[in-house]
C-alpha cells in the first residue's frame, strides 16, 4: 500500500490524537467545534443548540462551549479588521 493511500487515515488518527472531547454526550471534539463555529456565525449557546447537537443534554460542557463561541467571535472580528 502506498503512503498516499494511507494519508487520510494518518490525518484522521493525528486529528484524533490532538483533539479533546468538548461535549461528551454528543461526542464533539474541540477541533470539530472550532471548525463548525468558524464556518457558522453562532452568537450564543442557544443558537448553537438549535442548529447543532451540541451541549443539549447534561449541559456540563456549557462553560467550555461558551468559551469556544466567544473565541470564534474574536477570530471573526480579527479576520474582519
Ligand atoms: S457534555 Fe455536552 S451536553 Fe453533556
Amino acid at each position: 500500500m502506498a503512503l498516499l493511500d494511507l494519508m487520510p487515515s494518518i490525518w484522521i488518527l493525528g486529528k484524533a490524537l490532538m483533539a479533546e472531547v468538548v461535549c461528551v454526550c454528543n461526542g464533539i471534539l474541540d477541533l470539530d467545534l472550532r471548525e463548525y463555529l468558524d464556518a457558522h456565525p453562532i452568537h450564543s449557546i442557544e443558537e448553537l443548540r438549535e442548529q447543532a447537537s451540541i451541549c443539549n443534554k447534561c449541559m456540563q460542557c456549557q462553560e467550555i462551549v461558551e468559551s469556544e463561541i466567544y473565541h470564534a467571535k474574536i477570530r471573526r472580528q480579527n479576520a474582519g479588521s
